[in-house]
């Protein structure tokens, strides 16, 4: 039996993470898995049902969702109870509030449950904040990007800019700072490096040159496992 290989990257937003996930399930043709994308659909939905501030209400709904992802031609398509928010979660709403409703350690409890099971099927690539401590404890190559916060705010920019939302670089900056805070402080699984992870900077290098980093790293793995 071949031995199913886990990929797991951590690191604050705009640190890369989900350029360079993407990237290394197209080049080996693993799963894609968005961590982020669920707690959005989770702070989408509150924010729509209008429960965002009641938390009991909140942890009912993550524990009867029915939530998808699906990962085709570079993007995660993202699904609640069979309806498309793909979109949606992307919102500037949506970026202000996620923080403090991934806080909620049952809501947590629940998705990592989707996740791991997710794992079980393996060669997957994972990112998020706490799949190398939590999620995937044991991946087999564990990953913590970070890059500067003026990088990590104009790559952020780009997007919005690319999508057409009109938002400032101090506004972008401000959201960037405020998350990063409330992931790294917060008392379950906050955003920290796993004491095994790579950690990797790379504010001054381009999305090719990260990936290339990076299979060098995951080749020394495969060349250690059963997988050639
Ligand atoms: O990676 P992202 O920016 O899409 O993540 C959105 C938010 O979701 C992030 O600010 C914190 C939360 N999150 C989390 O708490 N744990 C994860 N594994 C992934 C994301």
């Amino acid at each position: 039996m071949l031995k199913k290989i886990i990929i797991a990257i951590d690191g604050p937003a705009g640190s890369g993470k989900s350029t360079a996930a993407k990237n290394i399930a197209q080049k080996l043709g693993f799963t894609y898995l968005d961590t982020g994308a669920m707690y959005r659909a989770i702070t989408f939905l509150a924010l729509r049902n209008g429960i965002a501030e009641d938390i009991s209400a909140i942890i009912d709904m993550a524990r009867r969702i029915n939530l998808k992802l699906r990962f085709e031609n570079g993007i995660t398509r993202v699904f609640v109870n069979d309806e498309e928010v793909t979109g949606q979660i992307r919102s500037s709403e949506v970026n202000a509030k996620v923080s403090d409703i991934s806080k909620i350690p049952e809501v947590r409890a629940e998705l990592v449950k989707i996740q791991k099971k997710l794992g079980d099927e393996g060669n997957i690539v994972a990112e998020g904040r706490d799949v190398t401590t939590v999620v995937f404890p044991n991946a087999d190559l564990k990953v913590f990007l970070t890059a500067t916060i003026d990088v990590r705010t104009k790559r952020r920019l780009r997007e919005f800019q690319e999508k057409n939302f009109s938002i400032t670089y101090d506004e972008v900056k401000e959201n960037l700072e405020k998350r990063d805070k409330i992931d790294s402080g917060r008392e379950v699984s906050p955003l920290r490096k796993a004491e095994d992870a790579i950690e990797f900077d790379n504010s001054a290098l381009t999305p090719e040159q990260d990936l290339d980093y990076l299979l060098v790293k995951i080749k020394d793995v495969l060349n250690k496992s059963d997988i050639k």
